[in-house]
């Protein structure tokens, strides 16, 4: 069973880089996080997930981890992110870091202890071949980088050796079974990083690629599920307010392993591409953009609801879906979308059942930059853009000189600030504080209320049940109905409904109602 704290918890997901800076270099930093605790908590978030921050150089914006047990120094020392744990908790906000366990930089010690041709205590901590000209089969792999004859296995870039966690069913000599002792060596490895964090006053983790350890697994990740069985035992035992959310995007899978939550995540195709990111993941095509909550779109919310219903019946007694606006991997929502469809999108997503994530700057309606790749960014990098916070200096985020920015703001005359959004009553930054203001009142509206639904036909208004209220959606520009008996006390109103026998929706609507 999930952390019972997840119940009523919204998370906000900080990239750290891009978030607030305090000492002018540019770049975002702890203390800018604790400064902005207070904002934070005013949205109605009460809980963290921070980017990677650990020593690293940055070739995949910190997700090549040089010391798990070291933050980076442009981003403060460890003592300022334990400073960070105390000031989140004394405003009942939690915080979780994100683990990086299958794969490290190639400069941690680790691996530059593999690499040497004497045999060492970390020799079998990465996966290598048996020869300098021997592939790793079906993964992929790298030779001629050192004095060790052999290539080793990579998790993700060239920059990121596979760590070994053994292979389900070992066909060569080189693959090591689940429970060879050096196998289980990296195991113990990573327990000995999450004690170290949890002990320090973090709540947890968000866990990276968190079904790539076993290698050649099943279809069912039977190899990988132990490994995550196994800690949880570990932090059931020393560690039972811990949580952690998986990267993952297979529910039954995830939470069966061990999780108290997995995102749902934007995988084109998928039923959540298709409630705001109608498009291939790398940017818009010519295809007419039919997004669920595109107002001129023809969206059906079967596409989504036809998977996310399936697992939520399987998973709804064991853990939670993580619905997400976006993350530092995906567009920005706002790529395609304006204001009025965010509020309605939002609206829907942080009253659904499980652990909601707001991601930086999307309570804002951050665009998606078209810029060049920065630390292994790619078109990812568009979504990572510093935070905008006043019209003055570089929007507010920093004080230092404007080439010195981690990444460019946004030089739109219109890009919306936090300054901006909170003069206007009607924003959508106010949006996001009344439905989770809401969401926190209405026990209903949190993690564990059941969900019904009782209209999803395409074409008519979308009519569901979350315990005793009733929720009605009509993103689209036309007026809408369903046949379904609806009274009571309108608690939340976007557009206007009318209730009956029938409800109706006029254009762009969403209600609830008590
Ligand atoms: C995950 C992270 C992503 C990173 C990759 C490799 O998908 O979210 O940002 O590049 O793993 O660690
Ligand atoms: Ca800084």
């Amino acid at each position: 069973m999930a952390a019972t704290w997840l119940k009523d918890t919204v998370f906000y997901e900080i990239y750290p880089q891009s978030f607030y800076d305090t000492n002018g270099d540019g770049i975002g930093d702890f203390n800018g996080i604790i400064e902005k605790l207070d904002y934070i908590k005013s949205l109605g978030c009460n809980a963290l997930w921070i980017n990677p921050c650990y020593d690293s150089p940055f070739k995949d914006a910190g997700y090549d981890v040089r010391d798990y047990k070291k933050v980076a120094p442009r981003y403060g020392t460890n003592n300022d992110l334990y400073r960070l744990f105390g000031e989140a908790h004394k405003r009942g906000i939690r915080v979780l870091l994100d683990l990086v366990p299958g794969h490290t930089s190639e400069e941690h010690e680790w691996f530059r202890q593999s690499q040497k041709d004497e045999k060492n205590e970390y020799t079998n901590r990465y996966i290598w071949t048996e020869f300098c000209f021997q592939g790793a089969g079906d993964l992929n792999y790298i030779g001629g980088e050192s004095e060790r004859s052999a290539t080793y296995a990579l998790n993700f870039f060239k920059c990121q050796p596979a760590l070994n966690y053994g292979f389900l069913n070992p066909t060569e000599p080189w693959q090591l079974p689940i429970d060879h002792p050096d196998v289980l060596a990296t195991r113990e490895a990573l327990k000995d990083i999450m004690r170290f964090w949890l002990s320090h006053g973090c709540d947890g983790f968000r866990v990276d690629m968190a079904a790539s350890l076993v290698k050649h697994d099943d279809e069912k990740k039977t190899g990988t599920s132990a490994v995550w069985k196994d800690v949880r035992k570990m932090l059931d035992e020393e560690f039972p307010d811990a949580a952690m959310v998986a990267e993952w995007s297979e529910p039954p899978l995830a939470l069966r392993a061990g999780y108290d939550m997995d995102f749902y995540l934007n995988i084109p195709g998928s039923g959540f591409a298709s409630l705001m990111r109608d498009y291939p993941v790398y940017g818009k095509s010519d295809k007419k953009d039919n997004s669920y909550f595109k107002k001129d779109g023809d969206g059906d919310i079967n596409r989504f609801l036809d998977q996310y219903m399936d697992w939520y019946e399987d998973t709804k007694d064991i853990g939670y879906i993580s619905l997400i606006t976006c993350n530092h991997d995906t567009n920005r929502a706002r790529y395609t979308m304006e204001p009025d469809e965010l509020k309605i999108a939002y609206s829907f997503l942080f009253t659904m059942p499980g652990v909601p994530f707001l991601y930086y700057g999307d309570e804002i309606g951050m665009r998606y930059l078209e810029l060049k790749t920065k630390e292994g960014g790619y078109f990812r990098t568009g979504s990572r853009t510093p935070m905008q916070w006043t019209k003055g200096k570089n929007l507010g985020f920093s004080t230092g000189c404007e080439d010195s920015l981690y990444l460019p703001v946004d030089s739109a005359p219109d890009a919306p600030t936090v300054e901006s959004e909170e003069a206007n009553p009607d924003s959508l930054l106010n949006t996001v504080r009344k439905i989770l203001a809401l969401r926190h009142k209405e026990e209903d509206l949190q993690a564990d209320a059941e969900l019904k639904i009782l209209c999803r036909e395409k074409g008519k208004a979308f009519v569901f049940k979350r315990g005793n209220l009733t929720i009605a959606v009509n993103p689209s520009l036309k007026e809408v109905s369903a046949p379904v008996s609806v009274d009571g006390e309108v608690i939340y109103e976007i557009g206007k409904a009318t209730l009956g026998s029938e409800i109706k929706l006029a254009p762009q609507t969403f209600v609830i109602v008590k």
